[in-house]
């Protein structure tokens, strides 16, 4: 069985964390390939779950929470090869364990538009963004 723990994300491994998410399909959103971007997107956040199997890192939950009231879950990620095994579920469980008078705010990749609402996410209507580049008027 695999262990889920809370990390501090600047103590881990970055070559491992990207291969977990190049494992899992999510490294091709994400900017893996930008070293130092993806060293301070581990650093930054300070809700980190990961899962792992005798050892081997096989999933992860990179979250910003103030603790009390939002918690972002930017990244969840399982490898592929330990997908549908309940990892990710356990994952969120660990995460919203961590803070459990928040409420959790994710976007979904393409990949997982249909898992959110199986473990119980409900979409929200008026979600929205600003991309770095984007002009605010
Ligand atoms: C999405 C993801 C994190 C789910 O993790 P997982 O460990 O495979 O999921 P779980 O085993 O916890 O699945 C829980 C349930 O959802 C189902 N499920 C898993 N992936 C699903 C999917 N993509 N669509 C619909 N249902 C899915 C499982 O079969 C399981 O069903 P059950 O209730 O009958 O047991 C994982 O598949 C993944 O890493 N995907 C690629 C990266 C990605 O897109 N991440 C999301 C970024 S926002």
């Amino acid at each position: 069985m695999w262990i889920c723990e809370r990390v501090t994300g600047a103590d881990l491994d970055i070559d491992e964390v990207a291969a977990l998410y190049q494992a899992s399909t999510l490294g091709e959103r994400r900017p893996v390939d930008d070293r130092d971007r993806f060293a301070r997107m581990l650093r930054g956040a300070n809700l980190v779950i990961t899962a792992r199997l005798d050892g081997r890192l096989i999933g992860i939950a990179r979250s910003l929470t103030d603790g009390a009231y939002a918690t972002y879950l930017s990244d969840l990620a399982v490898d592929a090869a330990f997908q549908r095994q309940g990892v990710g579920r356990d994952l969120i469980r660990a995460t919203r364990e961590a803070a459990p008078a928040a409420k959790v705010i994710l976007l979904s990749a393409p990949a997982a538009v249909d898992y959110y609402p199986r473990v119980g996410f409900v979409q929200h209507p008026s979600a929205w963004t600003l991309d770095p580049a984007s002009r605010l008027r």
